[in-house]
């Protein structure tokens, strides 16, 4: 079963940005499975380089609209960006050295994260971006 599921309660009417939501939701799911399944180092490697990967890719999206739009909450949205990526980072450096192994707490942790951040943090912008004309 999918650790998180993707449904409207999570879109911010913003189409790019919904559909890297669903990515990462994807991803996060795909970690969790194979991390289930007992696959490989090299697997999860993988996964995890993808995940880590993507995760700037959609923050860099999202802080190109807060300065293209000026967007008043920026500096502490991207606190936030920044202290996942953080946390990520550690996660998959632990893991690289053989420190850390990928547990349903760290699965939980990931999973939990994103959910609250889309709604809480990024739906403050939804309204904002659309009045902008981003949809
Ligand atoms: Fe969708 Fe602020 O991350």
């Amino acid at each position: 079963m999918a650790l998180i599921q993707w449904n409207e309660s999570l879109s911010v009417k913003v189409v790019e940005i919904d559909q890297q939501h669903q990515k990462l939701v994807s991803m996060i799911n795909d970690l969790n499975d194979a991390m289930k399944q007992g696959k490989g180092k090299d697997v999860l490697d993988k996964i995890v380089n993808g995940l880590v990967g993507y995760t700037s890719t959609h923050f860099s999206t999202e802080e190109k609209y807060f300065a293209r739009f000026k967007y008043p909450e920026a500096d502490s949205h991207k606190k936030e960006h920044a202290a996942f990526v953080k946390k990520v980072l550690e996660f998959k450096d632990g893991f690289e050295k053989g420190k850390l192994t990928l547990s349903i707490e760290i699965m939980t942790f990931l999973s939990d994260w994103l959910k609250n951040h889309i709604k809480g943090s990024d739906m403050k912008y939804s309204q904002f971006f659309n009045e902008k004309g981003l949809k």
